[in-house]
């Protein structure tokens, strides 16, 4: 079948590759074309068996005719397959390009409040010890906000330059100025002995500005057992500051004054690391709870005693973290916040 190889065949062959080539538009597209063209049942190999049956005095011009068609074919096939990819991988790179100058469309998230996190970080401390934990309303009955806690009816913090009341009067409603009335609801509320901390929102009619806020957050502690002494309140708070602030806190009584307990003591703690040196830092009060406080709740003072302590998280978050102006925890900028994280 020699005489099948001609010029002709070959250059219809090759005409016929190239025109293949050229049409196809994709890698895939161009795979199928070299198999037609170029694989094992291709007229081109077909035209490469049949070398074998050329007659001698014609084989190597016919193969050269032959193995230069296929070189050109293969050559074609190659450059296109380059095309292709160039224009595959330019295509790919258009389809997924990434605007990094674009907008997020992800929400942001905020952060937990620093105030919120430090009053997990003392409830978790108190829940440690056994303590449980109680809420009251922010909007208190003037009974448990003053009467309760053995305050005189002319107790110069009933007046109206402290509290908000609440009209109409004849009600006798306050926005509760300390968390200390949960102090009698928890008494009147469940069986003793009693370990609560109560923390929770206060408000008084201060100025807004670096250590004073209308708005402020405190924690009430209060046991009633038999047998507490001060020690025990002693005790208890020193484990709570090293606790919070760490090992080397120390803290320290100083007598005061609260109408609802007796002895009364302001609490002051140190530590070494506070802006503007190691020194004491007054944090809050404290004291046995009174006898007229034990009494209003129908406990009998000649068979239990009681201690509580009332301190403000806002000084307490200043003291830890060193924040200067108490506005920033008050005016809800998440920048503020956010440097905080998830953890005080
Ligand atoms: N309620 C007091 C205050 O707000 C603090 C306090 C609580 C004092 C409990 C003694 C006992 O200043």
């Amino acid at each position: 079948m020699s005489q099948g190889i001609s010029d002709s065949h070959v250059q219809h062959a090759v005409d016929a590759a190239l025109a293949a080539i050229s049409g196809a538009s994709s890698s895939a597209a161009l795979k199928t074309v070299a198999t037609e063209h170029t694989g094992d049942k291709s007229p081109l190999a077909h035209l490469n068996a049949q070398l074998r049956d050329a007659p001698p005095e014609k084989k190597a011009a016919l193969g050269k005719l032959v193995g230069g068609a296929r070189g050109r074919v293969a050559q074609a096939l190659k450059d296109r397959e380059a095309e292709i990819n160039a224009a595959e991988q330019a295509a790919r790179l258009t389809a997924e390009r990434v605007d990094v100058t674009a907008l997020p469309s992800r929400f942001r998230e905020g952060a937990r409040h620093p105030l919120s996190l430090l009053q997990d970080r003392v409830c978790d401390v108190f829940v440690g010890m056994g303590w449980e934990i109680a809420e009251g309303p922010e909007l208190e009955s003037e009974w448990f906000n003053f009467d309760a806690l053995n305050f005189d009816a002319d107790h110069p913090a009933r007046a109206m330059q402290d509290t908000f009341f609440i009209d109409p009067p004849e009600h006798h409603l306050v926005l509760r100025t300390h968390t200390s009335p949960v102090q009698v609801r928890s008494m009147l509320e469940r069986p003793l002995p009693l370990y609560v901390l109560a923390p929770g929102r206060v408000f008084r009619t201060d100025e807004f500005d670096a250590t004073h806020l209308p708005v402020f957050t405190q924690f009430e502690g209060i046991a009633v057992d038999h047998g507490l002494t001060m020690a025990h309140l002693k005790g208890t708070l020193d484990h709570f500051v090293k606790a919070i602030f760490g090992p080397e806190a120390m803290i320290r009584l100083r007598p005061s004054y609260f109408p609802f307990t007796e002895p009364s003591a302001e609490l002051d703690f140190w530590h070494p690391t506070f802006a503007g040196g190691a020194r004491w830092i007054e944090w809050g009060g404290c004291g046995m709870v009174h006898p007229h406080v034990l009494r209003s709740a129908g406990i009998d003072p000649d068979e239990y005693s009681g201690f509580a302590f009332g301190m403000g998280v806002e000084r307490g978050l200043m003291l830890r973290n060193g924040v200067q102006d108490m506005r920033d925890m008050a005016e809800g900028d998440i920048r503020f916040s956010q440097q905080f994280g998830m953890v005080v």
